[in-house]
């Protein structure tokens, strides 16, 4: 099915290794938690016709509204829910949608919300400073920006930011609050930050407000949760994240998933009854190919890790 050219863009990252990881099959059931502009949701459609179906979840109203359009051809075969996957237990639950063959997350911000010109999560692009996946949610970046003490706001930067010139950073905001604009936000980090690197100055603080507005870290742990119950036997768990704090947590969830017992050293017997339900399927992490590094060169920090149910 031609799908180009009716819709924004964004590049889907690791495509072909997701589909293979995935191992999409016709008549197949899959669940794409992170849907955005439905580029592995196509793939993932295309490959597993006829009968296959897919639950395809995002918490940008926009990025459900234009998917909805971009996949019409699919007809029943997909369904889309404008939901944060942190529910997603419940969802797959709402919509009879278990035992699945597949689970697909692509964490973070996609190329059209990254540059769309009011969403402000770029510090390239002049908006109000409100990051929110979904305009629904109370909590925007503005908020964090102009009303978290000095203190907390540093530590939003170290923590999941990894800055180390957070300090500084937060001092030299809180200094000249209100900030509203995000090239003003990005403008007030490269005076904060004495030394330049190869990635601009502002990218740190710019990720560490992102993760904080959207609860990011917490959002995935929760979904994660959910996934051995919802894998039937054999099914994948893949996921693709784009920075090291989202890469731990998915890499300790495997870990954790494939260990019998959970029990601290020395207890003499099992008490916490914990089974494996997960085995990785490769040790080491998938990166892009050089090839799709430079033809998308936003895919460089990509990282994808793959289990099975067992
Ligand atoms: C990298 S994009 C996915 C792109 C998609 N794979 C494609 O090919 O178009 C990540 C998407 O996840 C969504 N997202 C991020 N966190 C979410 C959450 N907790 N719940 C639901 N959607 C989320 C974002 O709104 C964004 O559209």
């Amino acid at each position: 099915m031609n799908l180009q050219a009716t819709v924004p863009i964004h590049m889907p990252v690791l495509l072909e290794e997701a589909i293979e990881a995935l191992r999409v099959q016709p008549g197949g059931r899959y669940v794409d938690c992170t849907v955005g502009l439905g580029g592995h949701a196509a793939a993932i459609l295309e490959r597993s016709f006829p009968g296959g179906q897919l639950l395809g979840i995002d918490a940008d109203p926009e990025a459900i509204r234009i998917t909805r359009t971009r996949l019409r051809p699919y007809g029943s075969s997909l369904v889309l829910v404008n939901e944060n996957f942190a529910h997603l237990e419940c969802i797959c639950s709402r919509y009879d949608f278990r035992p699945v063959h597949g689970i697909l997350f692509d964490l973070g911000v996609s190329s059209y919300q990254l540059e769309a010109s009011d969403r402000g999560f770029s510090f390239q692009r002049d908006a109000l400073l409100d990051m929110r996946y979904n305009p629904g949610q109370q909590l925007s970046a503005a908020d964090i920006v102009n009303n978290a003490p000095e203190a907390e706001l540093a530590d939003i930067i170290w923590q999941y930011g990894e800055e180390r010139f957070s300090r500084q950073i937060a001092r030299h905001i809180v200094a000249h609050r209100p900030v509203t604009r995000s090239l003003e936000l990005a403008q007030l980090v490269a005076q904060a930050v004495k030394t330049r690197g190869r990635i601009h100055p502002a990218t740190r603080t710019f990720q560490a407000l992102r993760i904080a507005v959207n609860s990011e870290l917490q959002n995935l742990r929760a979904a994660l949760g959910g996934v051995p119950k919802l894998l039937g036997h054999g099914g994948r768990l893949v996921v693709i994240s784009y920075h090291s704090l989202e890469d731990r947590i998915v890499k300790e969830f495997i870990g954790r998933e494939s260990k019998g017992c959970l029990c601290p050293p020395g207890i003499p017997q099992c008490i916490c009854g914990h089974r494996p339900s997960l085995r990785p399927v490769t040790r080491k992490v998938i990166t892009p190919s050089p090839a799709e590094i430079e033809a998308n060169p936003r895919s460089r920090s990509a990282r994808m890790r793959v289990a099975e149910h067992i």
